[in-house]
């Protein structure tokens, strides 16, 4: 059995928590796209953890975590999560294999990020984690993985190839000695992809998805995407097997919520946006940037579903809206005059008029009007709620 947890929307939508819960299920969580700029916060009641780069798969129930090669690995944020997955549950750090063949995300290119970024005429606005510039160099053929450093020779190599390509002067030694010195210690957990394949694919595989369908790099809100195919078409790639996955969870918050720059069509510029943030502590997990607001979007929604293959719906953050007294959905957009439903494409998301209706909030999560907010969506998207997440403790979460 393979299965998939992917956002619906711009990322945050709370995958990491959803992951955890469903890890129980299966024998290995694999990381298979994007870098540190990920944070899925899981919040185990007595403790609370954000991953970055380790799947989060439940670590008291002590199952496999997988990076495979198409995540871009910081060793500094690697180094930090290990140890504090080993602290709280010992030998935990056992579980984990990364590829051999995962790039790896030097201190540099965290500096040239901002640099590229800040001197954009139209800024992402992205997390500084160097994640654009690792792609960059991995598809320029200049970027070094893991099993280079092996060959200390052919490391340094590579770091003199980044430092010509982008005309930079760094102490290539101090950096290659500082990079070994970490390498050191995770290279017990290093495997060639070709014998992860071996070893999992046999296994019930969960595949973590980061960020959401609206920042992959293809789909999403280009140019203001992240630079890899965060959606399920990033799986195989970035697992290094061609996977049939057979269920496609897709993660959608009640509301939307964006870091960064971009389209934002349904955005509460106003104290109804503040509210929300506030309410649902709307923070970015890895940045800490407040993150933008605004209401449910089915129209970008029924978008991402239909781009990502999705089979099964998991709502979560329904009870941050609890109380508010009507709820706006945008059920349409207005482009030039006439009304539509669905999106072919994202382009042109700054010129159209959202179309809302407004539904009866609800006061519980257990009454008629919330069922009905579920109802009206599921028929609007022809696809089924499979989970309802009511809180943010792994725990809160209702199989329908
Ligand atoms: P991810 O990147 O998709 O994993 O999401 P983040 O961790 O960045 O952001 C989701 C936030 O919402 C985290 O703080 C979670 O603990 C929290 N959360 C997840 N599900 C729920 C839910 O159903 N209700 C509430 N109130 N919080 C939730
Ligand atoms: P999770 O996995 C929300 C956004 C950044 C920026 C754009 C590009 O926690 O949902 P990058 O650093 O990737 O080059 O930035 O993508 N972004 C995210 N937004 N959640 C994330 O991850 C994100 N990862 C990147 O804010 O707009
Ligand atoms: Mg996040």
């Amino acid at each position: 059995m393979k299965a998939a947890v992917i956002g619906l929307q711009w990322g945050d939508e709370g995958k990491g928590k959803v992951v955890t819960y469903l890890s129980r299920r299966y024998d290995c969580v694999v990381r298979y796209s994007g870098g540190s700029n990920a944070g899925h916060t899981v919040d185990y009641g007595n403790f609370k953890m954000v991953h970055h780069l380790l799947p989060s798969a439940d670590i008291k129930k002590q199952k496999m975590m997988y990076i495979g090669p198409g995540v871009v690995v910081d060793l500094d944020v690697l180094l930090e999560e290990i140890d504090q997955i080993n602290n709280l549950i010992p030998e935990s750090r056992s579980l984990l294999r990364i590829s051999k063949q995962a790039h790896v995300v030097i201190p540099i290119y965290r500096d040239l990020d901002e640099k590229i970024d800040s001197s954009r005429a139209n800024q992402i606005g992205t997390t500084r984690r160097g994640i654009g510039i690792s792609y960059a160099n991995r598809a320029m053929r200049c970027g070094l993985r893991l099993e280079d450093f092996e060959t200390p020779a052919r490391a340094e190599s590579f770091l003199n190839e980044i430092s010509r390509t982008w005309s930079i002067k760094f102490d290539v030694k101090m950096i290659l000695d500082n990079l070994i010195e970490k390498y050191n210690k995770i290279r017990d957990l290093l495997i060639d992809s070709s014998e992860a394949v071996r070893v999992l694919k046999e296994k019930d595989l969960l595949f973590e998805g980061t960020q959401g369908v609206l920042l992959d790099v293809d789909m999403g809100t280009y140019p203001y995407v992240t630079s890899t195919n965060c959606s399920t078409t990033g799986i195989q790639p970035g697992f290094g097997y061609p996977v049939q996955v057979d269920k496609i969870f897709g993660v959608m918050k009640a509301y939307t919520t964006r870091v960064g720059e971009g389209p934002f069509p349904t955005e509460l510029k106003d104290e109804v946006g503040e509210n929300l943030r506030r309410l649902g502590s709307e923070y970015g997990a890895t940045t800490r940037r407040p993150r933008r607001c605004g209401w449910l979007d089915l129209v970008l929604i029924k978008y991402a579903i239909e781009t990502s293959a999705c089979n099964a719906l998991i709502m979560t953050k329904a009870d941050i809206l609890s109380g508010f007294e009507k709820i706006p959905i945008c059920m349409g957009y207005k482009i030039g005059g006439k009304f539509y439903t669905q999106i072919n494409n994202t382009a042109h998301l700054t010129e159209i008029e959202p179309v809302y209706e407004e539904i009866k909030g609800w006061k519980s999560l257990h009454s008629k009007e919330f069922d009905d907010f579920i109802y009206k969506i599921e028929r609007e998207l022809g696809l089924k709620f499979a989970y309802i997440s009511t809180g943010p403790k792994i725990e809160e979460i209702t199989e329908l």
